[in-house]
């Protein structure tokens, strides 16, 4: 089968397209024929060796962490998939990625495509729903009549995150460049703010909660918004270098939970249409260096989408 494979630690110069071997499941595992995956910054990151010291990885290793597709194959202990189930879900990224024809994935990890959503539409959510909904809903426990504000809310993580803050009741603003406003709004966010005229600190306050997927000094920026008693709920990244500018408010890691379970709940929001997937851009797998190159820009719009039916 064919697979993106890493070589080395230097970014999309170490990635190519080869042949490897199919992978083989364990008990607990399915093995998934994938129809789509995402690229995640963090994919990318991995390829530029910024995990290695906690994160061993065997050459040629496989990168990509979420899928959806067709499973074809189960562990003799799986009892809730069978071949031929509409899955999607999420791998172990020490173990072997989604950007290949085939992965194993824990069952654990996987549950059923919602319906109605095809499988570009559910690979771009795993991974950026799954974290939006750490934020928003398990740490960040928004609710209605509050005021919140979502860094990057163009991006993969942001566009869910404001569809789901919105959802449960909040005012939402949210930042992005001035390309990005009119998408960012048509997420339902009530304030837009272009963070590239003028400091975004200035465009809004009192906030109840930020949702941080910038980290640094947008992070010490971000204490400037918040009312007494609000937090800063952040994913994993880059942290701040400066002390805390204040004691009468919360940061808050928002660890992510990959469970089968949290998808079931995330695919049933969609199929009630209040989250609607937000794909970018789609790429043929043969283009799959092309789409970490967009990713690692920084400023791509939605989930950047590997299709493997497409080359
Ligand atoms: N498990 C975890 O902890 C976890 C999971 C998922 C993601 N993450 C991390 O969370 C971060 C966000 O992930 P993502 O998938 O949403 O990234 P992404 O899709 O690559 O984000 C791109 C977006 O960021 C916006 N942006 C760039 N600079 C900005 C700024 N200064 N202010 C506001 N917006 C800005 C861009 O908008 P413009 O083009 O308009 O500038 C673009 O739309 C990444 O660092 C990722 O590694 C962590």
């Amino acid at each position: 089968m064919k697979a993106l494979t890493l070589n080395g630690y230097d970014g999309v110069a170490s990635l190519r397209i080869a042949e490897v071997a199919a992978p083989e499941p364990r008990p607990r595992d399915v093995v998934i024929q994938v129809r789509a995956a995402s690229v995640n910054p963090v994919d990318g990151k991995i390829a530029q060796g910024y995990a290695k010291a906690r994160m061993t990885l065997n050459f040629p290793h496989v990168l990509g962490r979420d899928c959806s597709g067709v499973v074809t194959k189960v562990g003799a202990d799986v009892k809730e998939f069978a071949v031929g189930d509409e899955v999607w879900g999420v791998a172990d990224q020490t173990r072997w990625g989604t950007h290949a024809d085939l992965v194993a994935i824990d069952a654990s990890t996987v549950a059923k495509k919602p319906a109605g959503t095809d499988h570009v539409g559910a690979a771009s959510l795993c991974v950026a729903g799954l974290s939006a909904w750490a934020g928003i809903v398990t740490t960040g426990q928004v609710s209605s009549g509050q005021k919140i504000l979502v860094h990057a809310g163009a991006g993969g993580v942001g566009s869910i995150a404001i569809q789901i803050a919105k959802h449960r009741g909040a005012t939402v603003a949210a930042t992005g460049s001035a390309k990005n406003l009119d998408f960012i709004r048509s997420l339902g966010a009530d304030i837009v703010i272009d963070y590239t005229k003028g400091d975004f600190a200035d465009a809004i306050k009192d906030c109840d909660l930020v949702f941080d997927l910038m980290g640094g000094d947008v992070r010490y920026q971000s204490f400037r918004v918040l009312k007494p008693g609000g937090a800063i709920v952040h994913i994993s990244v880059p942290p701040m270098t400066q002390p805390p500018p204040r004691t009468d408010v919360a940061v808050k890691p928002a660890p992510v939970k990959y469970d089968g379970a949290l998808l079931d709940d995330l695919g049933a929001l969609v199929q009630s249409g209040a989250l609607k997937p937000q794909v970018g851009k789609v790429y043929a797998f043969a283009d799959a260096i092309k789409a970490y190159e967009h990713v690692n820009t920084g400023h791509a719009r939605g989930k950047i989408v590997l299709d493997m039916s497409k080359g």
